[in-house]
């Protein structure tokens, strides 16, 4: 039997579940391809620690060059995540023809076209499913199975620490802290997890789906990017009274002649199927023109079922070499001469619900300056709750608009944190009604 040899750079979490994967699923995956998919190397820099898996003598080492250098080697499997040492590694292996597979969302996004245009002088392939919501075949299904399609939207819950730690804090009331411990202790998180918290990993995954979506180059600084870091207990609690559940989502759509690019939480209402999406699980909605609606679900991080998106990327290219061909699918979708620039519609001018929890002093006339400000700016309120304090001081009024301009809100809500009446910055969530059903 033909044998096709991988080298992994990175033996930790990824690393680990795709060494297993090879390892226990050896005979199943040579009987899919037709030859042997044989890990030659596994590079990490620390080769003492006990990784659970058992990998025969010679194959793990500490050199990573070694790897993307030695000409036996077909298959460079690149999971050490960074954007420094991982680019380099990617490049000469490239470089030495190989074809290379990697989950590192990060750098695809911001040095995507160096490493695609790289790939294609080359002709290697380029293998990525991993990089987007870990097991779920996202990357394959744009590129491939929905090929006939122009596609109008793409959003979802992209990021598993961020769904795991909302999660967590709904259905059990786990403080923030202890949610995003856990969620490292499983593997879930990122090596620095304000990636993750901050909305920054779910924008690299959302550039990526957007440019083979579209066929176009997105800038990561198009993207307006928020994170889960400032959400209240207290607003995920109004939120269920109001019959909404807060996500993180990343949202692109085709509006107009341009694309909205954006990742913020969201509160999703109770009956949107992205409301029972929990734990690490991720989901997306795309919307085609010839299928229309489609929705899909699974894990978004994790040991194996990363590891499940990179082994099937590399049981691909094997079977490309097999067939002697490469990019058979173009890297990106479309075809390089036609990928396009698309403008990224400002978020000044993206039209949403809001909810709003203010903090303020219990006197009469303060709900009229408030609402009076808001109706100045256009922004109509649909319904007002101010529960009863017990105690003195400060209280929370919670409102909820009708759809507003998101620069009348920001103008609006400036004016009103600066008045004495308030006690801090106002909260805004986007109220996210037409994201799927
Ligand atoms: P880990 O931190 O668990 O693993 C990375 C490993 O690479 C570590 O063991 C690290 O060693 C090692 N390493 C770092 N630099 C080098 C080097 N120069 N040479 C050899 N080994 C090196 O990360 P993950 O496995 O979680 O993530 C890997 C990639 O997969 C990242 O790009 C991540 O974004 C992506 N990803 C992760 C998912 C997940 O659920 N965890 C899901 C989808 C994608 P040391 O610890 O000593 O630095
Ligand atoms: N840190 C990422 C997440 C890993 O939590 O979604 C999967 O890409």
């Amino acid at each position: 039997m033909r044998r096709i040899n991988a080298g992994i750079i990175g033996f930790g979490t990824v690393g680990t579940g795709v060494v297993k994967l090879l390892t226990e699923s050896r005979e199943l995956i040579s009987s899919r391809i037709g030859a042997d998919l044989c890990l030659k190397y596994v590079a990490d820099l620390d080769i003492k620690k006990d990784r659970g898996v058992t990998l025969d003598q010679g194959v793990l080492i500490t050199d990573a060059e070694k790897v993307v250098s030695d000409p036996e080697i077909d298959i460079v499997v690149e999971l050490i995540g960074g954007e420094t040492i991982a680019k380099k590694l990617m490049l000469k292996a490239i470089e030495n023809g190989k074809h290379v597979v990697t989950a590192n969302k990060a750098l695809l996004a911001s040095s995507g076209s160096e490493i695609f245009a790289a790939a294609r002088k080359y002709n290697v392939d380029l293998g990525f499913e991993a990089s987007v919501a870990g097991c779920i075949p996202i990357i394959k299904s744009i590129k491939e199975s929905l090929a006939a399609n122009r596609i109008h939207s793409v959003s979802g819950i992209l990021n598993g620490t961020c769904n795991y730690i909302l999660s967590k804090i709904t259905s059990e009331g786990t403080s923030f802290a202890v949610a995003l411990k856990n969620a490292q202790e499983n593997g879930y998180a990122e090596a620095d997890p304000t990636l993750d918290i901050e909305g920054f990993d779910a924008a690299h995954k959302l550039a990526i789906i957007t440019a083979l979506a579209y066929g176009m180059t997105i800038n990561l600084d198009d993207i307006y990017v928020e994170g889960i870091s400032g959400i209240a207990l207290e607003d995920i609690r109004y939120a269920e009274q109001l019959g909404y559940r807060v996500k993180l989502l990343a949202i692109s759509k085709h509006v107009g002649e341009g694309i909205e690019a954006r990742v913020h939480p969201t509160m999703i209402p109770f009956d949107n199927l992205f409301a029972s999406v929990n734990d690490s699980v991720n989901a997306i909605n795309v919307k085609g023109d010839a299928v229309g609606d489609m929705f899909f679900v699974g894990r978004g991080a994790g040991m194996m079922p990363t590891a499940s998106a990179v082994v099937s990327d590399m049981i691909d290219i094997s079977r490309n070499i097999l067939s002697c061909t490469s990019q058979r699918v173009p890297l990106l979708s479309y075809r390089d001469e036609n990928i396009k620039t698309i403008p990224v519609v400002p978020m000044d001018e993206i039209w949403s619900r809001y909810y709003f929890r203010f903090t303020v002093v219990d006197r009469p006339g303060v709900l009229s300056t408030i609402s009076g400000i808001l109706g100045n700016s256009g922004i109509s309120i649909k319904s007002v709750q101010q529960t009863e304090e017990k105690k003195e001081g400060p209280v929370p009024i919670v409102m909820v608009s009708g759809p507003a301009r998101e620069a009348d809100v920001k103008k609006a809500i400036a004016n009103i944190n600066t008045l004495s009446i308030t006690d801090g910055n106002a909260i805004v969530i986007r109220i996210g009604e037409d994201v799927s059903h």
